[in-house]
């Protein structure tokens, strides 16, 4: 289940119902995969042979159709970070850099961990939610937002776009934005 903390307060909503009622609040999308559908041998596994992104694909075709008929994803793919990844430290430097794209950045967590930074309505400014596996998340086009890892370093999701050119990332300065946590 996701997590929030609002950066600006360093107040946290960890219930379920409040976490679904703000993020539905901020316009972004939240659901639930059913993760004990995932054979238990890529529970817990960074490093994905391409047969392997496809079982997971597979596992998850269902939910897969159901988002892309409501919101007119048409390609999906499997993305793994993990120390095992290579130049992890200059790929996560440049993730974390506030942008934005023309189409929503969705994600669906399937094994590990990761954060996204948001810039929310006015009265709450940027925020955290803190993702895991089953958790889906998708930031609205043109949001200001970036991703990371966290603690543990390592990350499986589904992404899916409507092209892969809307994906592209445009950097925003923001002098609100405050990097330190
Ligand atoms: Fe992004």
């Amino acid at each position: 289940m996701a997590q929030i903390r609002i950066r600006n307060t360093g107040v946290r909503i960890e219930d379920e119902q409040e976490v679904l009622s703000f993020l539905n609040n901020q316009n972004v999308l939240y659901e639930h995969w059913d993760m004990s559908k995932l054979p238990v041998e890529l529970k817990e596994k960074f490093v994905l042979s391409d047969e392997e992104k496809q079982q997971i694909l597979a596992t998850y075709d269902a939910e897969i159709k159901d988002l892309a008929s409501r919101r007119g994803y048409q390609i999906w793919d499997v993305i793994t970070l993990s120390e095992a990844t290579p130049n992890l430290e200059e790929l996560l430097q440049k993730f974390e850099a506030v942008h934005t794209h023309t189409e929503d950045e969705i994600r669906a967590i399937t094994a590990g961990k990761g954060i996204f930074i948001i810039k929310g309505s006015e009265d709450v400014g940027y925020f955290d939610v803190e993702l895991e596996a089953g958790d889906v998340i998708s930031v609205p086009e043109s949001t200001p937002h970036f991703f990371t890892l966290m603690d543990n370093r390592k990350i499986v999701a589904v992404r899916l776009f409507i092209e892969k050119e809307g994906w592209i990332a445009t950097p925003f300065e923001d002098p609100e934005f405050v990097s330190s946590k």
